[in-house]
């Protein structure tokens, strides 16, 4: 026994590599069977899959240009992350973008940019930006709301997020004066910290779920009546990264405390179904959201990505008829986020958000239907210009999700699928999330919606308008070729928008409806 402990106290640390690395490739070639490379080539193999797993980090810090990534390029994720910092989010020496790039979009400017009257709130507040379009005032519904802001945050649910990321956002919404949507998750009490909210189901109906795993009316009624900070709801019909896929969280998020609020088992992957069993055609949805909006007073909206129109065109003829329906429509682009999808999905159902919302949204115009419906839009649309296009063509508020996980640490891992997320924002490890203080994490939501406020009122000004539901197809260009080839917003997508009723944002400031906003 002795010799033996001496002989291998003699061998050098080389020695136990050689040794090691000698087991390793025993194990590659004759004891495993799932991956021919480290079989056909021992140790060398384990290379590919260590550079594989390294890649995209290597890529993203390294090799990638300013322009080249997606979702989100290094200049957009650089932006966010100054604004919500507070820090000098300008650039220097002029554009990167090549401005001629086919699909380009400009903004023509006033000859003289509008002016301030005197007492004009923005003097005040640099960023106060409401909607100029109350939810529910068309459909007189009881408890009507309007929007303090005009970004707002998105659909996502504790469970795909952090508790400490939810906390955050509710925090920070609640800051900035904007609303926090809950996600398919349920309300938690990380939703509750005094944010306006959004509630939103699909159809797992979390939070509202009766006995036999339907929806409850009376567990809605509930709700809100315990919770008043909840200002509107929104039922989920499908979202631009997987329409027809019902909702997916990963058994690996599902810790005690979700399990509770959704009520569902720990660990195992919930998987909510493609259709909802409240209702099955378009009558039977009108009649839904009427008597949801009837039980408890609040504007009721549906959340979608758009594809076929056929089913539209019912709903809008629908609701010409019996002046029944949604107060809001969202609409998500195809290009929106998800915590969990098949990427068949998400690369390739349901129509880019411009294409999408730009059908829809002529279609009930031109049913004159528009003027009823708050119109939120989803989509990578987080950037000031980006939202002035949506204004101009018809939307009234701008949902952000995954620029809302960035301003609060959120590094484009892209790993929301796997509860690994190194930025403990898409997580439910308790050690990862561990890194958020979720005071300071919600000082840089609020900094980054009043930053991108008072850009997009900036840029309103520049076009000669007080606030961007002034902004009109005519004022936004699209690159096809050269000047006398590009086209305005109105002709690419043969619309007008109708102009939305504002008399000035001390209007919108001393409305009754005007949502949680710090003075
Ligand atoms: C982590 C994560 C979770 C999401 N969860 C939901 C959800 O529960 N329900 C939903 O309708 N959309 C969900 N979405 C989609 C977003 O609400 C949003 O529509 C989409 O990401 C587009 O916005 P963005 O481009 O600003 O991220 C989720 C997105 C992300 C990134």
């Amino acid at each position: 026994m002795s010799t033996i402990l001496d002989l291998v106290s003699h061998i050098s640390w080389w020695g136990w590599l050689l040794i090691g690395l000698a087991l390793v490739a025993i194990r590659d070639v004759f004891f495993q069977k799932q991956h021919t490379i480290s079989h056909n080539y021992p140790i060398f193999g384990h290379l590919r899959y260590l550079f594989e797993s390294i890649g995209p980090e290597m890529r993203q810090y390294f090799v990638a240009n300013n322009r080249e990534e997606l979702p989100f390029n290094r200049i957009e994720r650089g932006w966010i992350y100054a604004s919500a910092k507070k820090e000098n989010n300008y650039e220097g020496f002029g554009t990167d973008r090549d401005i001629y790039q086919h699909q380009h979009i400009f903004i023509n400017n006033a000859m003289m940019p509008f002016k301030l009257p005197e007492n004009h709130p923005n003097h005040e507040d640099k960023s106060f930006l409401p909607c100029a379009k109350v939810m529910g005032e068309f459909h007189k519904r009881r408890r009507p709301f309007r929007p303090a802001s005009v970004i707002n945050v998105s659909a996502m649910s504790f469970g795909s997020l952090s508790a400490k990321a939810i906390e955050s956002l509710n925090k920070g919404v609640k800051i900035a004066g904007a609303y926090h949507n809950t996600g398919e998750g349920g309300l938690s009490p990380h939703h509750s910290h005094g944010g306006d909210v959004i509630f939103h189901f699909g159809t797992g109906y979390f939070g509202v779920r009766s006995e036999e795993g339907g929806f409850s009316m009376d567990k809605m009624i509930k709700l809100v009546e315990n919770n008043p900070f909840i200002r509107a709801i929104e039922v989920k019909l499908s979202q631009g990264a997987k329409p027809g896929k019902g909702g997916v969280l990963p058994g690996a998020k599902i810790t005690k405390e979700i399990s509770e609020i959704r009520g569902v088992p720990i660990g195992v992957d919930v998987l909510s179904p493609p259709n909802h069993k409240a209702f099955s055609n378009i009558p039977e949805m009108v009649d839904f959201i009427e008597k949801i909006a009837e039980a408890t007073g609040l504007p009721v909206g549906i959340k979608a990505a758009i594809g076929k129109l056929e089913q539209w065109e019912e709903l809008a003829d629908f609701m010409v008829a019996t002046g029944k329906g949604p107060d809001f429509i969202t609409v998500d682009g195809g290009e929106g986020g998800t915590g969990a999808a098949p990427p068949s999905f998400a690369d390739h159902v349901s129509l880019p958000w411009v294409y999408g919302f730009s059908d829809l949204y002529k279609m009930f115009k031109n049913k004159g239907l528009s003027e009823r419906i708050v119109f939120i839009g989803s989509g990578k649309l987080g950037f000031p210009a980006k939202a002035a296009m949506a204004f101009a063509m018809g939307a009234d508020c701008i949902n952000v999700a995954r620029e809302a996980m960035m301003s609060i640490g959120c590094i484009q891992a892209q790993v929301c699928h796997t509860n690994r997320c190194p930025s403990g924002v898409a997580t439910q490890s308790k050690w990862l999330q561990s890194g958020i203080d979720p005071t300071l994490k919600s000082e840089r939501l609020a900094q980054y919606f009043k930053t991108f406020r008072k850009e997009l009122i900036e840029i309103t000004h520049a076009a000669g308008y007080e606030h961007p539901c002034q902004f009109t197809m005519k004022d936004i260009e699209m690159n096809i070729d050269d000047h006398s080839l590009s086209n305005k917003l109105h002709s690419t997508f043969a619309y007008e928008k109708t102009s939305v009723p504002f008399l000035g944002m001390q209007n919108l400031k001393d409305c009754l409806y005007l949502g949680h906003h710090p003075k």
